[in-house]
């Protein structure tokens, strides 16, 4: 719609760019400009009124229009999943800005990361990201803990006030393990078409942790899921020492020992033999030889059967370990506090 009076013409303009950021559109209709036109209306000659009013009412009649289309838009979209690893709606003129990058480098995680998986591109696995807030259903439900079970508290978890649409607080999640039901829903047609369902999930976690040399609150995991026909234990010790020997450069024992968790069956404890002292015992790894390093086991029926695949065709493993810990054993990094310190000190090191 286009007016004759450039003041109403430039109130035009001002009001509908207004109109899109708001969150309650009607309220367009109570903005000052609009009124400052209506009493201007009240003091015009004669001659003028006619004119002026006509538009004024006709500017009131189009922000009318566009705040009912805008608000029936609105209430139609889809609620946002806050859930969702980020927000891909947001235009690029309102990201966050970044600094130049010229004077900064990759940090050391990040960097060890990409070989992390790059190791694992080369064995056939794809990769998928965690996600910084989760339910209580990815991070219990789907993976076999009772309502109630006390392994919940093992987890010491971060939770939110706000509740999701079952009642439970949001998580900012303590494993990588939250993503274990969306990768085997995601993948599980891999398996009618005779091919497995193998996937390693770097993410970022958080526990409310007491902190020391070898604990953090935030730190990352790697998660690993395989799924096929036949898959059994000896796979999962075959795939995880092949990765060990290839990210250390060396042969290297390992040892597994048996553990409780709730979505494997049978469940291991993961260690392998220092790097660092070839099993004489050292201050790395407090003189024992062997490193623990990662939880893992065969992924438990009903962790499958809650994905919708029958455990009594396809079996599979999952392991989960701190990316840190890999890290500190291959360069020797004393604390674990060093990666989230910004200490340039460190950070130099490996830039
Ligand atoms: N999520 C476990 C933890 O953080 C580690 C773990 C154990 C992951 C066994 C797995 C697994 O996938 O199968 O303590």
């Amino acid at each position: 719609m286009s007016y004759q009076n450039t003041r109403i013409a430039e109130t035009a303009e001002l009001l509908k760019a207004r109109l899109a950021g708001l969150d309650n559109k009607p309220d367009i209709m109570r903005s000052v400009e609009l009124k400052a036109l209506f009493d201007e209306l009240k003091h015009l000659p004669a001659d003028k009124k006619a004119q002026f009013g006509q538009e004024v009412n006709q500017l009131r009649q189009e922000l009318t229009t566009l705040a009912k289309a805008g608000q029936d838009e609105q209430e139609s979209l889809p609620p946002i999943d806050i859930t969702a690893p980020f927000d891909v709606n947001v235009s690029q003129a309102d990201r966050p800005q970044l600094l130049p990058s010229e004077t900064g480098s990759k940090h050391p995680l990040m960097t060890e990361l990409e070989t992390v998986l790059d190791i694992f591109y080369r064995m056939g696995f794809t990769a998928v990201e965690s996600r910084e807030i989760d339910d209580d259903f990815h991070m219990f439900g789907s993976l076999n803990f009772p309502e109630d079970h006390p392994a919940r508290d093992d987890y010491d978890t971060f939770m939110t006030t706000q509740k999701d649409k079952n009642g439970k607080p949001y998580i900012a999640p303590a494993h990588t393990s939250t993503m274990q039901h969306r990768v085997l829903t995601k993948h599980k047609a891999n398996l009618d078409k005779g091919r497995p369902i193998a996937a390693v999930i770097p993410g970022r976690v958080f526990r409310n942790e007491d902190l020391d040399a070898r604990h953090e609150h935030t730190f990352y995991q790697l998660e690993g899921v395989f799924v096929g026909k036949g898959i059994n234990a000896g796979n999962l010790i075959a795939t995880l020492k092949t990765f060990l020997q290839e990210y250390y450069g060396k042969e290297l024992d390992v040892m597994t020992q048996p553990f409780y968790f709730p979505f494997t069956e049978p469940s291991f404890e993961f260690a392998l033999s220092c790097p660092f002292c070839d099993k004489k015992g050292c201050h790395i790894c407090s003189q024992t030889g062997w490193i623990e390093l990662l939880g893992c086991g065969m992924i438990h029926p009903n962790v499958l059967k809650e994905a919708g695949i029958d455990p009594e065709v396809y079996t599979g493993f999952a392991w989960g370990g701190g990316i840190e810990r890999l890290v500190m054993m291959k360069y020797g990094i004393e604390d674990i506090r060093h990666f989230e310190s910004g200490k340039l000190d460190f950070l130099r090191q490996f830039s």
